[in-house]
């Protein structure tokens, strides 16, 4: 039987993709930011999944603002990162996961979402970079990729509980998968941030401590702001705390936390890692 083994939570910054490639792991800058990601690899060498199925946004290479999905499930044998002009790449292709891909559409649609289908999708730094965090030292991926893309780039943006929604009819999806895989979820992006307009360079390390104290033990609790509200509170692309909902909301049993990392800023991030194992109800 396939079982969801928990959830990893990070940002995404491309300029760690750009440390990363340049080795700067250990310089000041970066250390207290890679530093969180020692439990994590310790836990997915142990653990090993299967399977990522990854929540995160599309910055507009693979959709762009004239054609916005709120909504989209890949559902291809294989993805690409391509150069967004971050200055990063060269990435391994992701395998893709079509069978469980549709398995998820299917149930998802009966859960009356009603996402795009794409079965050509290319991927950006939302996954690359979590990728490339979680599996340094990988000749080849050792998961295959199911992404789940979601609109927190142009207005109007689902609703935060829509997002925790879709998680868990996703959730309900995996739990219903008759595969033998270790899956493990990933929410991509935040914390707060805002890159541009006057507020450019915003942080709100209040927002940010509620939303990792409460995203594991009670993600309900984010759902008291609507979307605007949290582009006020956490900045424009702050909102990409809607990845990490869905995510969590695909988490099914007992959440516990594993490791929690915060450090402000990389680049104009509050950056965060947060892992949590989950823990299935046994039967009884
Ligand atoms: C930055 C953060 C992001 O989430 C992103 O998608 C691009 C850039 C940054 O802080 O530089
Ligand atoms: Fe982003």
């Amino acid at each position: 039987m396939s079982e969801i083994v928990g959830g990893l939570f990070t940002s995404h910054v491309p300029g760690i993709g750009a440390a990363i490639a340049k080795g700067l792991q250990d310089d000041p800058y970066w250390k207290p930011f890679f530093d969180g990601f020692i439990p994590v690899h310790r836990w997915l060498e142990q653990r090993r999944p299967d399977v990522a199925v990854v929540f995160y946004n599309d910055h507009g290479l693979n959709f762009f603002l004239d054609k916005m999905p709120t909504f989209a499930i890949g559902a291809a044998p294989e993805y690409r990162h391509e150069d967004e002009g971050w200055g990063i790449g060269g990435y391994k292709p992701y395998p893709g996961h079509p069978d469980l891909s549709w398995h998820i559409i299917e149930q998802v649609v009966a859960s009356e979402f009603d996402p795009v289908t794409c079965q050509s999708m290319t991927v950006d730094h939302a996954v690359a970079v979590p990728f490339e965090l979680c599996w340094p030292d990988a000749k080849a991926w050792p998961v295959k990729l199911v992404p789940i893309c979601i609109n927190t780039v142009q207005h109007p943006l689902p609703s935060p509980k829509r997002c925790l929604e879709l998680g868990r009819a996703v959730g309900r999806a995996l739990r219903s998968w008759k595969g033998d895989e270790k899956i493990l979820v990933m929410g991509t992006g935040g914390l707060s941030h805002q890159l541009e307009g006057k507020r450019a360079g915003f942080i709100n390390t209040d927002y940010d401590r509620f939303c990792l104290n409460n995203i594991g033990p009670n993600p309900e609790a984010l759902l008291r702001h609507d979307s605007l509200d949290i582009v006020e509170l956490a900045g424009s692309q702050g909102v990409e705390i809607l990845n990490w909902l869905a995510a969590r909301g695909a988490l099914t049993g007992d959440v516990v936390e594993l490791a929690s990392n915060y450090h402000v800023p990389i680049s104009n991030t509050a950056a965060a890692t947060a892992l949590f194992e989950n823990r299935e109800f046994l039967p009884a």
